[in-house]
């Protein structure tokens, strides 16, 4: 296949930094336990966090909670990234944390051999990271239940691997408007001390919910492990609170970190040993419940 083709040249003629985007880039979403389980509906994926891979050109996989570790070792070798939602279980003892922990490790694992394997955590997945990464419950209440706020970019974020490729006035507009929409009462504290924390992450931006400031964008310095505390699917996706922005500058937001993540999944070669076995694993066989008018989600994938 043309895949195969460009693997091999790239293998010859680049060291590093292979961008083939092959047809087969597939990222997987965590699902979660819900709140009030009932007959066949017991877990959930939010349809916006679909969307967003999608919208970037990835196809997506869900990656059911409650699986085995070797059923989780076999998929893990056939997706190219994992994006970790946001959410409202524990990040200390549930299904969602079980499998994100072993997707961490199985990530760290493959990228210390050079297999680049990118992981991604919003909100929730960003707290499950800091704790993952951590081991610690290092997380404190913020007042930032349903705002929109303005990123306080550092120093770092210049260089970053994530915002580098942005346009510059993208970044200027996230410096400057209320783009990136806060839905959490835990957030990591900016003064935080944690060793681990600080040796593993680059701090890209802050904010501050006009007593405490907290940690709003990390990217690992030597993995592509990356977490928002913000939502950057919301903006396109959902409409059921007032202070989601729709503005042309958030939805650009929405688009340009889709597009890094999915870029960052084109870096390895994962994938299903048949397409039999594909087509089984893709989202394409559930359908999305319209839920808007009861749930602050419009759309959902129920498991
Ligand atoms: C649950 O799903 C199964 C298989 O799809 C179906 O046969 C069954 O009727 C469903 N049960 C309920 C309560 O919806
Ligand atoms: C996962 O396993 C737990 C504990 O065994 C159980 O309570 C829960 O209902 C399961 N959830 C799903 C979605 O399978
Ligand atoms: C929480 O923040 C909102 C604005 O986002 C503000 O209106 C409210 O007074 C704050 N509450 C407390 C207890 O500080």
């Amino acid at each position: 296949s043309v895949c195969v083709v460009a693997f091999f040249f790239s293998l010859f003629f680049f060291n590093t930094s292979i961008h083939l985007g092959c047809v087969f880039l597939l990222t997987g979403v965590l699902a979660q336990e819900v709140y009030s389980p009932k007959p066949n509906q017991t877990a959930y994926i939010a349809a916006s966090y679909v969307k967003f891979l999608e919208s970037a050109g990835a196809r997506v996989v869900p990656v059911m909670i409650n699986r085995t570790l070797e059923e989780y070792k076999k998929l893990f070798n056939s997706i190219n990234g994992i994006l970790y939602p946001g959410g409202g279980v524990s990040i200390v003892s549930s299904g969602y944390e079980k499998a994100a922990k072993i997707f961490y490790e199985l990530a760290i694992e493959a990228n210390n051999r050079g297999d680049y394997f990118p992981v991604w955590g919003t909100c929730l997945g960003f707290e499950q990271l800091t704790y993952l990464t951590s081991g610690k419950a290092v997380l404190s209440y913020t007042n930032t239940s349903g705002v929109a706020l303005p990123l306080s970019f550092t120093n770092e974020a210049k260089d970053s691997r994530m915002f580098k490729g942005f346009p510059a006035q993208l970044i200027k507009a996230l410096a400057s408007e209320p783009l990136t929409e806060n839905s959490h009462k835990w957030s990591l504290g900016t003064y935080n001390t944690n060793e681990e924390l600080r040796k593993f992450y680059k701090v890209l931006s802050t904010n501050t919910d006009g007593n405490v400031e907290f940690v709003s964008t990390v990217e690992a310095h030597e993995y592509p492990i990356y977490g928002t505390q913000w939502h950057p699917e919301k903006n396109a996706f959902e409409w059921r609170q007032p202070y989601i922005p729709h503005s042309p500058s958030a939805i650009k937001t929405t688009f340009y970190m889709a597009e890094f993540f999915v870029s960052e999944a084109r870096k390895n070669f994962h994938k299903f040993e048949s397409e039999e076995e594909e087509s089984r694993a893709l989202i394409y066989n559930y359908n999305p419940v319209y839920t808007g008018t009861k749930s602050s989600f419009e759309q959902i994938y129920f498991f």
